[in-house]
């Protein structure tokens, strides 16, 4: 019998992005699902995709040349074998999303998918959905769940913290039993016990003061799979977008990459294009070098921004190639028809997670992992755009293959879990001091452990966030939780585990850069961390 606060399930999916939805698609037909999410279920970093998906749908194109794209992106650190399951696998899953109801564009009077390019890309292959294809895959998942009679979504629940046969105190292998998830309306804590977990929690980009990302991307799955002792991997491996709107108001609103995969041109605050200089590949360099070009020539002009111009391409094309970007650009002031647009570089995607195999299995029973915040080796030290969306379906449904053939897939008996202890205190006065470690945190980030770094940068974060950590320690064991103080704490944990990662390794590859060790190193290394 459960006790009041438990629900039971056979499959439990944290997170309603891409990889939550696409998994619980294929394990509901199973067993019963629940899907909680912390906010409304569109909201997730898929839902503000732009660019697309990458997949090998041309004559033009071959999964050789998709693989190693990749693996020159990802800077010697892919694992071979999983880039080439994850790209070989593209197009069953392109079409697989198109059943589901996607619409991607097509070329205009033929029947065929309009391809786009990115940076990275040798060949065109990003399928798209006009310049919201994250929407477009977010609204089809989600109402292919909605006709699923044993799929449950949960909104605004948010997961506090796995349970483990190991934070139980049972012997044996530490084994996944289900999550402690807070309501975020009545306060109130539910155990939800069932047989397989997925993660699909997303990114970190909120640890850093400048992002792409929407707000849940508070790291809280690395953070939850680190305290029920999984293993971390590659944390300091953070994509910064090289193109965000430079605007007080817009939130570091993207500008796709596809822009310069049509012909966009970066230009310093002279008006000429600097990105030859940087790369052969010029403005379709892989992320991390434009980036850090971007980074380098504002330092080297003393300026805030750099600009990207598309204004000599056709005006009526760009309007119809980018409506999104182009009218959003308009509410800002800026008509990119006519002007080059102010940009920065924001935090964008988290390379490294939990570590996790190419069919989502982590190193605790019972525990899956996929999409962002999974490491599965197939971004290495920088990640080819577009390949996320791609590696999250690819993913999420070898992990429904795997929890659907485990015994385990399906609760053989119901188990009461022990009720979640909270702090005593009510919540408290000095919630003031939650907003500012929140902003202490993202600006530190931004200041020390942003595109190019020190040790002596590194040391002095490692410090600030430990001492943050104490004081949000005391909160969280002396008060009732809140979204709030849990977001706060995953935050601080997964500020604290990109420094550590940082620190461990001694050379500069991909997406980190140190002024201390400029070179890459002849052999390549993961740096790895699990809770003692
Ligand atoms: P998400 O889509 O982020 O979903 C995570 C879910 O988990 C959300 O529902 C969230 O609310 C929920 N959640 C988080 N924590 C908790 C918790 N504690 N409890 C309950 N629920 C929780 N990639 C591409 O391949 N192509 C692109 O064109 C592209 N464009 C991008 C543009 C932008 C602006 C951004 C931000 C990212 C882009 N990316 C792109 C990256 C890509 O969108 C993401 O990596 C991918 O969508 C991640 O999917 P996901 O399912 O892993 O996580
Ligand atoms: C973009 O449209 O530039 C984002 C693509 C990605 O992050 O893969």
């Amino acid at each position: 019998m459960a006790n009041a606060q438990q629900r039971d399930f056979d499959f439990l999916v944290i997170g309603s992005g891409i990889a939550g939805l696409s998994f619980a698609l294929k394990v509901c037909r199973y067993g019963t699902v629940a899907i909680i999410t912390k906010k409304k279920s569109a909201e997730s970093n898929t839902n503000y995709a732009q660019g697309g998906i990458a997949a090998v749908m041309s004559a033009e194109d071959s999964f050789e040349s998709h693989i190693q794209d990749t693996l020159i992106a990802g800077a010697g650190l892919c694992k071979e074998d999983v880039v080439r399951a994850v790209v070989s696998e593209g197009p069953t899953i392109v079409r697989e999303l198109a059943e589901s109801g996607v619409h991607f564009t097509e070329r205009e009077n033929v029947r065929e998918y309009d391809l786009g390019k990115e940076g990275g890309h040798t060949k065109r292959r990003v399928l798209h959905a006009g310049d919201i294809t994250g929407r477009e895959i977010e609204r089809a998942l989600l109402a292919a769940v909605s006709v699923e009679k044993n799929i449950t979504v949960f909104e605004h629940l948010l997961a506090i913290d796995l349970i483990t046969t190991q934070k139980l105190h049972q012997s044996g292998l530490n084994r996944c039993l289900g999550a402690y998830v807070l309501d975020e309306f009545s306060g109130e804590v539910i155990a939800f016990a069932v047989g397989v977990t997925l993660l699909a929690t997303g990114g970190s980009g909120k640890v850093y003061l400048y992002t792409s990302n929407p707000d849940i991307a508070s790291g809280d799955g690395v953070a939850m799979a680190y305290r029920a002792g999984a293993t971390i991997a590659n944390m300091e491996f953070i994509q910064f977008h090289p193109t965000c709107l430079y605007h007080p108001e817009a939130k570091s609103f993207l500008i796709s990459e596809a822009v310069r995969g049509e012909g966009a041109v970066l230009l310093g605050k002279d008006g000429q294009p600097f990105m030859k200089k940087y790369h052969p590949m010029a403005d379709l360099a892989p992320r991390d070098i434009v980036a850090r070009a971007i980074d380098a020539e504002m330092k080297r002009t003393g300026v805030d921004c750099v600009f990207l111009d598309i204004t000599h391409k056709d005006a009526d094309f760009v309007r119809k190639r980018f409506p999104n970007i182009h009218a959003k650009c308009l509410e800002y002031g800026f008509d990119m028809t006519k002007e080059p647009l102010p940009i920065v570089p924001a935090a964008h995607y988290q390379c490294g997670g939990v570590v996790a195999n190419v069919d989502g299995e982590t190193d605790i029973t019972g525990l899956l992992a996929a999409g962002e915040v999974a490491c599965t080796g197939l971004h290495g030290a920088n990640r080819l755009a577009s390949n996320s969306l791609l590696e999250a379906v690819v993913v999420a449904e070898r992990a429904a293959r795997k929890a659907m053939l485990q015994k385990s897939g399906v609760r053989s008996q119901e188990s009461e879990l022990p009720s979640w202890q909270s702090g005593n205190a009510g919540n408290p006065d000095e919630l003031v001091v939650v907003t500012h470690n929140w902003d202490e945190i993202r600006r530190l980030m931004w200041d020390y452990v942003g595109i190019v770094r020190t040790d002596k940068r590194l040391l002095r974060a490692r410090a600030r966030i430990q001492n943050l950590q104490r004081e949000i320690n005391q909160f969280y064991w002396d008060y009732k939780v809140t979204p709030d103080l849990i977001e706060l704490r995953n935050l601080a944990l997964v500020a604290e585990l990109i420094v550590e990662s940082a620190l461990q390794r001694r050379e500069s590859r991909g997406l980190h850069y140190t002024l201390d060790y400029p070179h890459a190193l002849p052999a390549a290394y993961d740096t790895v961390l699990r809770k003692a």
